[in-house]
């Protein structure tokens, strides 16, 4: 059986002050669609699984907000986290659930706050990957053709020549600015789009391995998943799990890593400036998402997002973020966006 297991449990913190702690991005109907990211995301699973056999992840803290923009989910397709860990012990904790209920149980593993443009080719690419589990036992990774030497994404070397799904050489989590440069210059790199096909079995084996922290702390539950017994167990053993990434605990060690390049329309969409890159335009290259009346004139290169209903009206701006929420009001330099982070942690509107 195959399980879509969407992870929505981040946090997106450089959406302010859209995003907040309490209402992270992938709840936020960012592009003005009249859907989340979450929405967005649930609906093209199902292209690839059946409602039954798709999976929230998600801190305990999200659950409402999870069940109230997929009310189609059921409440025992919510699986709760206790703590805030990372991706690796949420993968893991699944791995062990699925795997106690079905043992070839395949796990399409996906982000929950991007954009996929081009759904019919994402869904093609899983399908493909879902074929080469058949008789391979392989994590792998959907990979996208890299643009900018970004320091925010995983880096896969894969072996060239090698059709479809591609030997993965090795694999880098957020590698700093050089490295990443001269990963882009040899264009032998992909970006990791955070996407994971494997059999829970497969990612088991892996945890096994090189993360065995993890796989020590659930493996304890295996007679307990799928019980009235698996909440307490939970509630007791998960915040104990390491906190790290799926990226670091896994996808840089392992050797059966394998990428298959995916030209879906990607677009992680993390700050302000993603987005501009991804809406639409007027001739001045303003991106407006949101609000009632936005009125702009003598400014260039700017995105304003504004809270529906509001008006906002602008005069003389070049390359600004202008975000007008209800209770807060953004006013940023485009390219000082990764500052806006720092900004919150003096700021209690960041809850
Ligand atoms: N359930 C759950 N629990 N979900 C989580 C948690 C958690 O503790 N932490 C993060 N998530 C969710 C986020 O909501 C997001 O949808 C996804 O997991 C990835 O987490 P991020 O925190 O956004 O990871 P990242 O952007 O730093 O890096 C990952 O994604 C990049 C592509 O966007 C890595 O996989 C990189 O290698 C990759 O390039
Ligand atoms: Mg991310």
């Amino acid at each position: 059986m195959i399980y879509t297991l969407i992870m929505a449990g981040g946090v997106g913190s450089r959406f302010w002050p859209k995003s907040r702690e309490s209402f992270p991005k992938q709840f936020i109907d960012i592009m003005g669609t009249g859907k989340s990211f979450l929405q967005m995301t649930y609906e093209r699973s199902l292209a690839f699984s059946t409602p039954e056999n798709i999976l929230v992840l998600t801190n305990v803290n999200y659950k409402q907000l999870v069940s109230e923009q997929l009310p189609a989910l059921a409440e025992e397709n919510i699986i709760t986290e206790p703590s805030r860990n990372n991706t690796a012990p949420c993968i893991a904790y699944a791995a062990y659930k699925l795997f106690a209920k079905d043992r070839e149980a395949v796990m399409v593993v996906v982000p929950s706050d991007h954009l996929i443009l081009k759904e019919n080719v994402f869904a093609e690419k899983i399908g493909m990957a879902v074929a080469f589990l058949q008789d391979h036992e392989a994590l792998i990774t959907l990979g996208i053709q890299p643009t900018r030497p970004d320091t925010g994404y995983g880096y896969i070397h894969f072996e060239a020549g090698s059709a479809g799904v591609k030997k993965v050489k090795s694999f880098r989590e957020k590698p700093d600015a050089a490295i990443a440069q001269q990963y882009i210059n040899s264009g032998e790199y992909l970006w990791n789009a955070g996407i994971f096909i494997w059999k829970a079995k497969d990612v088991i084996q892996a945890l096994e391995r090189y993360a065995p922290q993890l796989s020590g702390l659930f493996s304890q539950g295996s007679e307990l998943y799928n019980t009235p017994q698996e909440a307490a167990f939970i509630e007791v053993y998960y915040p104990q799990s390491q906190k790290i990434s799926v990226d670091y605990a896994i996808m840089e060690k392992a050797d059966n890593v394998y990428t298959i390049p995916a030209d879906i329309g990607w677009s992680d969409v993390g700050t302000w400036a993603s987005l501009w890159n991804v809406t639409g335009k007027d001739a001045h290259n303003n991106a407006v998402v949101g609000g009632e009346q936005v009125l702009l004139t003598n400014t260039e290169g700017t995105i304003v997002s504004a809270h529906s209903g509001t008006t906002v009206v602008v005069d003389g701006l070049k390359d600004f973020i202008v975000v007008n929420e209800k209770d807060a009001l953004l006013i940023y330099p485009i390219h000082k966006e990764q500052e806006i982070k720092e900004v919150l942690k003096s700021l209690d509107k960041s809850k």
